[in-house]
């Protein structure tokens, strides 16, 4: 259930390439990318301190990506990001010259995107930023999406104007012949996992992410102690991990990743200290970390500077969605959709063993930062679960 980085390469300094990926210049441009989209897409940061009484900790703070851009969850940063920078690219290229961001309004930058498709499998919310990205900048999109992927999921994606492809199988299926169709019509692939050979997209997906954490630093009276992220193919994981060894170094709040138990391939690869593909099992309720293989660039990232892996199981996750949602008095409702509030569960799971409480320092000065990346993105499947409408968890709010 929880693993210490054994990696051989722990606190080592992460790769340039990953440095420059991740570094505050990187955020700078994701800021101004997004000052493009929105006049302020902060999102919330909440504290709960009935829970850190608790659970014996000083302070912990949800950022909540609920609200991110309208999209319902963090991926709203790295797909429509990468879109934008991959169109002001190529409108460089065919222009011959340097294209700013506050030009993708010009006639000159849409005729180019309107050229372009943009494609991606994706269990619902990375599809839905990549076609919220083309759509901005007037590209087309293609979505694959696979067998498990709800009606809901599909629709929350079709209204940014993607053509939705649904493929027989599984996730890796959707990959695969996404991958395939892209290569005989010359589309580009924003994949949000990354393999030997394809790794710059997939970066400037987490090159997106990294605005929540710098948001969420700003947001907060002191550093945290520990950060809690949950992982699918550990992308999100890497991209705050990763930042914050860069802005903090050896001084950095303790790391730990959180996979479902059924879905464990970030933990399994600590194990094994490589990247490895696990065998399918059941399916997770914690659907959008049903991930199979860690992404290459995000492995790199955690095996130097994740502190701990752990796996939480399906009532783990359920529970957590129910007590953010009816919180103990003085907490805020918070709703959390089945993967968002994955890493408070992992705290909350950590928090019930002594010994490695002891071990990550996890004690009363704590103050522990976690990421609620989603809200009820499957609002149906959120009622069923949690007994109560998202519009009914925020009334409590009043
Ligand atoms: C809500 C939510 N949380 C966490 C993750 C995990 O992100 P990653 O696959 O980058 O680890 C995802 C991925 O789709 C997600 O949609």
């Amino acid at each position: 259930m929880f693993v210490s980085n054994t990696h051989p390469d722990y606190n080592a300094s992460l790769e340039a390439i990953d440095r420059e990926t991740l570094g505050p210049d990187a955020t700078d441009r994701v800021a101004r990318v997004l000052a493009q989209r929105t006049t302020d897409g902060t999102t919330p940061l909440h504290t709960l301190p009935a829970l850190a009484r608790e659970f014996g900790v000083a302070a912990v703070h949800v950022k909540d990506e609920g609200a991110r851009l309208g999209l319902g969850s963090f991926k709203a940063l790295g797909g429509a990001y990468a879109v934008i920078v991959l169109v002001l690219e190529e409108a460089a290229r065919r222009l011959g010259r340097r294209v700013d961001v506050t030009e993708l309004r010009t006639a000159d930058v849409r005729a180019v995107a309107a050229t372009l498709t943009f494609t991606c499998a994706t269990d619902g919310n990375h599809g839905r930023s990549v076609a919220q990205g083309a759509e901005f900048v007037g590209a087309k999109s293609v979505v694959f999406v696979h067998g498990g992927v709800s009606e809901e999921r599909v629709a929350a994606i079709a209204r940014f104007g993607a053509e939705m492809v649904r493929v027989a199988g599984n996730y890796d299926d959707s990959v695969a012949e996404a991958a395939r169709v892209a290569e005989t019509r010359g589309w580009t692939v924003v994949s949000d996992t990354s393999w030997p050979g394809y790794e710059r997209i997939p970066g400037l997906v987490m090159q997106g992410y990294t605005l929540m954490l710098r948001e969420a630093l700003a947001q907060m009276q002191a550093q945290p102690t520990h950060v809690f992220v949950q992982a699918g193919v550990g992308g999100v994981a890497a991209a705050v991990a990763g930042q914050l060894a860069i802005l903090f170094g050896d001084k950095r709040p303790k790391f730990v990743v959180v996979d479902p138990a059924r879905a464990a391939c970030v933990y399994e690869s600590a194990k094994a200290n490589k990247p490895v593909r696990i065998a399918h099992g059941e399916p997770t309720v914690m659907a959008m970390l049903e991930c199979y293989e860690p992404s290459r660039v995000a492995w790199r990232v955690l095996g130097r500077v994740a502190d701990g892996f752990m796996t939480v199981d399906e009532d783990d996750a359920v529970a957590i969605m129910r007590r953010l949602a009816k919180p103990a008095a003085g907490d805020p409702p918070i709703v959390s959709g089945e993967s968002g509030g994955v890493g408070l569960a992992g705290l909350v799971r950590l928090c019930k063993h002594a010994e490695l409480r002891e071990k990550l320092g996890l004690g009363a000065a704590a103050r522990v930062l976690v990421f609620n990346t989603e809200g009820a993105t499957d609002p149906k499947q959120y009622e069923a679960l949690v007994g109560l409408s998202p519009a009914q968890v925020l009334a409590q709010r009043h």
